[in-house]
């Protein structure tokens, strides 16, 4: 069996203990595996201006980013609820952006899907050419 979703899902739970939710007290850890094999990890990261809240998965991303990398496998999500809780429209937009091919959520086995399942439609860099 395969123990690499289990595994990028116990970095995100990882990630999940420095979350900053003193608002929604919803904590969300988030873990993304680069096409090289490193693992970046983002928390949700709230503020008393709520709207500048910003989101586990995202956090993630930009990490990853400013750490110079550009392609991702998958990101796997850990929250503090105790059900299986998928990324925000708004992220699965910025997932998208980078190519993510799977999303793993928590599960015995744990729910791998591909990203076009949650973002069938969604609008790409492509869409940008004339
Ligand atoms: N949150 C995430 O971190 N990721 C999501 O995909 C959905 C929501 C956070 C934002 C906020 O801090 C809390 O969960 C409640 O919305």
């Amino acid at each position: 069996m395969n123990d690499a979703p289990r595994a990028l899902l116990a970095e995100a739970e990882a990630a999940r203990d420095h979350a900053y939710a003193p608002y929604s007290r919803f904590r969300v850890g988030a873990a993304l595996l680069c096409e090289g094999g490193a693992v970046y990890r983002g928390c949700n990261v709230e503020n008393a201006s709520y709207g500048l809240t910003v989101c586990a998965e995202r956090v993630a991303v930009q990490t990853a980013v400013a750490a110079g990398e550009r392609r991702f496998r998958a990101v796997a999500i850990a929250t503090s609820a105790s059900r299986p809780v998928p990324p925000c429209g708004a992220c699965r937009q910025v997932l998208a952006e980078f190519g993510v091919a799977e999303v793993i959520l928590p599960g015995d086995p744990p729910d791998v899907r591909p990203l076009s399942d949650y973002l069938p439609f969604g609008f790409r860099p492509k869409d940008l050419d004339g």
